[in-house]
């Protein structure tokens, strides 16, 4: 089976499980697994933070952000199509008692001049207080689109001025950064905390990391503690998360460019209409007759190829770690034929 469903579905490598049984552990609840901490410090160092903490997954780990920056009453803004806001359960009403701000933007990704017309004034009782704003890079919704790095930084400025803090959900962050090469600190500066995966392209089975300054990330202990997030011997996860960071981030590039031979394959297909322009791991194909995308998805599965719908009309292919040069030949082959 060739699956392409998502790059949540790679299996930890023989080298990534060596790493996992050799990690020494210890109570993380009580700050004393080694690898844990290491895991916490190279992820802050990485991108210049002063502090990180270790969350069991992406949805977990936005959610401690929000949780920290946002009080019931206030609000979010964010882009109608955002993780955040789409695919966490209702969980900034659920757990954070705050209201959202959906606002729309050219494939998942907001700019500053849309989010100003909705920043509310703070003086009018009527209005919930503007609390965060939430954006993400690379965004899913958005076919792994990137966020332009200027529009980053004035939407940076704008919550500056507006002393609002900006969160960034970079579950497919290095993605991004592979590709623009912009310098991970500097990237980084322009956020107050940043969420990052390691278990979508990075390839381990587990985990994420909040990034944050050591005041916010001791907030985010407790957070995530509330939350039943708190792990005790989470070093022999947070070892695959290690290795991930130190070893799966380049390769990414291969994922990119596997993306671009499948969104090129696709499009001389007669069943696919448009295929969304590629720029990381994801591939959204639209499809000629809406009516036919669920026999398709069936077909395609049919001839062991898994992708998933996305939308009307839509289906998303997810290239990864676990997608190399074998996989590539047999899919082409296997997709020619449909
Ligand atoms: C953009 C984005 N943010 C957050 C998440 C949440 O990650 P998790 O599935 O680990 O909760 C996902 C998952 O696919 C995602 O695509």
């Amino acid at each position: 089976m060739i699956d392409l469903r998502s790059d949540t579905v790679t299996k930890p490598s023989k080298e990534m499980l060596e790493h996992m049984m050799g990690a020494p552990v210890g109570d993380d609840v009580f700050g004393e697994d080694p690898t844990v901490n290491e895991l916490e410090s190279y992820g802050a160092k990485l991108f210049g933070k002063e502090a990180a903490i270790f969350c069991s997954s992406g949805t977990q780990s936005n959610q401690i952000a929000i949780n920290l920056h946002v009080s019931p009453g206030g609000e979010v803004i964010c882009h109608y199509e955002s993780h955040v806001f789409k695919y966490e359960g209702g969980g900034i009403a659920r757990n954070s008692g705050a209201s959202i701000r959906t606002i729309d933007g050219d494939r998942g990704r907001i700019t500053a001049s849309s989010i100003a017309k909705w920043l509310n004034p703070a003086h009018d009782v009527h209005f919930p207080l503007t609390q965060l704003v939430s954006i993400e890079d690379t965004s899913n919704r958005g076919g792994g689109a990137i966020y332009n790095y200027e529009d980053i930084q004035a939407i940076h400025a704008l919550c500056i001025k507006n002393k609002l803090p900006l969160h960034l959900d970079g579950a497919r962050l290095f993605n991004a950064l592979v590709e623009t090469q912009i310098d991970y600190s500097a990237y980084a500066a322009n956020f107050e905390t940043i969420s990052i995966c390691l278990s979508k392209g990075l390839g381990a089975p587990i985990g994420s990391l909040l990034l944050g300054t050591k005041e916010q990330i001791v907030k985010a202990r407790r957070i995530r503690k509330v939350f039943g997030g708190g792990m005790r011997q989470a070093g022999i996860i947070a070892a695959a998360g290690l290795y991930a960071m130190k070893y799966n981030v380049e390769r990414l590039k291969t994922d990119h460019t596997n993306a671009k031979v499948i969104s090129n394959l696709l499009s001389s297909l007669n069943w696919v209409e448009d295929v969304v322009p590629v720029e990381t791991n994801i591939i959204v194909a639209v499809v000629k007759d809406d009516e036919t995308r669920n026999s398709i998805i069936e077909r395609l599965k049919e001839n062991h190829i898994l992708c998933m719908p996305f939308g009307p009309g839509m289906i998303r292919f997810v290239t990864h770690l676990d997608i190399g040069e074998k996989e590539m030949e047999i899919l082409t082959d296997r997709l020619k034929k449909i």
